[in-house]
């Protein structure tokens, strides 16, 4: 494990190549180099390009070949890692009952309205310890990591309170130092309102003011904050006012924005700078022109709107109106519980008109840029973070086509191998 890998002959390395945000046409545009190769040295990527000229670099250099780990990728096609932007993964209990009721045709908002949702989970969450959130978060963060993710966003919002607010962020904290995946850390401490402020929802912002969102940002708990932008949860004054206080303290936003009512969550994200609204399902044709105007990354979390039986947001549309927009799991307990990849790349291509170009550079590229990290990861190009995927298949093609399943062979993190399908131990009987 020294971080030193050279990848060759790989069928299509899917490059992705940029440092900031694709927005509109920029997105199809994966720089794809046929027969491939990549360089990792001491975990950063040192050269990509043809096998030949990247080979003819090396030898020219006298580079000693016996300090890296040599990967044939012949047939393979080899990308980027995947990045995770929007998630909520660190949380206790599970909401399984609530699947149920929807199917039977009660809605989100309504069972979020009767004491379950989020305040179910609150409940769980305050009470499990953090070797309880570890434990189980190691288990997810596995599990994303056999899909190719090599950096995850993760909010707190199970909590309401001080302590289990900043539980959450800890045991995330904790997480990213011994677990190969990444971990963006995000304050959603306005995610609902608790039993105990109900009806008192500004005197609720105060308190998260002035008691819990100094305290993340003088310890560095969380790099953004966030809000559940919504109808009978908090209104677009009330955002502006967290929000506004939050990029004050340092801190960079973000927002639940327009998932089930057009509140005005886009334009809001585009007058505050967000690095990125998300959901989006309701976004309106002003709200999105303004985000791409503003450079704010649309999130979109089609998995959200499978779950939920909602229409899809408008991702053509958005793309055409030069956005910049990623794709995320929204991983959580209620409205979207999956973490799978091959699932975001199926409902993206199949039902919201977004290419295969475009989703690749949504959730590599562009996830990045929607964690402030695209000069770092999320392409390959000299300098950034080695973080590979191998695909077992020879096009990147293959991801959306077959449906539902990880055609994902190898995951390499700043240039070790850290998942490889073939060594999972299926035994066959
Ligand atoms: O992104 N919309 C609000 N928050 C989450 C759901 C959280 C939950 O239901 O536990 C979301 O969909
Ligand atoms: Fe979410």
């Amino acid at each position: 494990m020294n971080g030193n890998m050279i990848i060759k002959n790989a069928s299509e390395l899917v490059t992705v190549s940029g440092f900031q945000a694709k927005k509109g046409s920029e997105m199809t545009d994966l720089h794809l180099i046929p027969d491939g190769a990549v360089v990792i040295q001491e975990g950063l990527i040192k050269a990509a390009g043809k096998t030949g000229d990247v080979w003819g670099k090396l030898t020219r250099e006298g580079t000693d070949l016996a300090l890296f780990d040599i990967l044939d990728a012949r047939g393979k096609a080899v990308l980027p890692g995947f990045v995770d932007s929007h998630t909520h993964f660190v949380f206790g209990g599970y909401r399984a009952e609530e699947f149920g009721w929807r199917l039977r045709g009660d809605s989100y908002m309504e069972i979020m309205a009767r004491g379950g949702g989020i305040v179910n989970t609150v409940k769980a969450t305050r009470k499990a310890s953090k070797d309880e959130l570890m434990a189980t978060g190691i288990r997810r963060l596995d599990s994303m990591l056999s899909f190719g993710v090599t950096t995850v966003e993760g909010k707190s919002g199970y909590g309401l309170d001080r302590e289990t607010e900043i539980k959450q962020l800890e045991v995330m904290a904790d997480l990213d130092q011994i677990h190969y995946v990444d971990i963006a850390r995000t304050f959603l401490g306005a995610h609902a309102v608790p039993e105990n402020y109900q009806g008192r929802e500004e005197a609720f912002l105060d308190f998260m003011m002035v008691e819990v969102l100094p305290e993340v940002a003088d310890h560095n708990l969380a790099e953004f904050c966030d809000i559940f932008c919504e109808k009978n949860v908090f209104s677009v004054a009330q955002s502006r006012r967290l929000l506004s206080r939050a990029k004050e303290l340092g801190l960079k936003v973000k927002l639940h924005a327009d998932e089930i009512v057009p509140l005005g969550g886009a334009e809001l994200a585009a007058e505050l700078g967000a690095v990125s609204a998300d959901h989006l399902l309701q976004a309106s044709d002003e709200g999105i022109r303004a985000l791409g105007r503003a450079g704010v990354v649309a999130t979109l979390l089609p998995g959200t709107a499978f779950s939920l039986k909602e229409p899809y947001a408008r991702g053509r549309f958005m793309i055409d109106s030069n956005c910049a927009v990623a794709l995320a799991t929204d991983f959580n307990p209620g409205s979207c519980y999956t973490e799978s990849i091959p699932l975001i790349f199926a409902l993206a291509t199949l039902y919201m008109e977004i290419s295969i170009e475009e989703a690749i550079t949504a959730l590599t590229l562009n996830g990045a840029a929607a964690l402030a990290r695209a000069e770092k990861i999320g392409s390959i190009d000299v300098g950034k973070d080695g973080d590979i995927v191998i695909l077992e298949f020879p096009s990147y093609q293959y991801i959306p086509y077959h449906i539902g399943v990880s055609t994902v062979e190898k995951v390499i993190k700043k240039g070790n191998v850290v998942f490889d399908k073939e060594k999972r131990g299926i035994s066959y009987c």
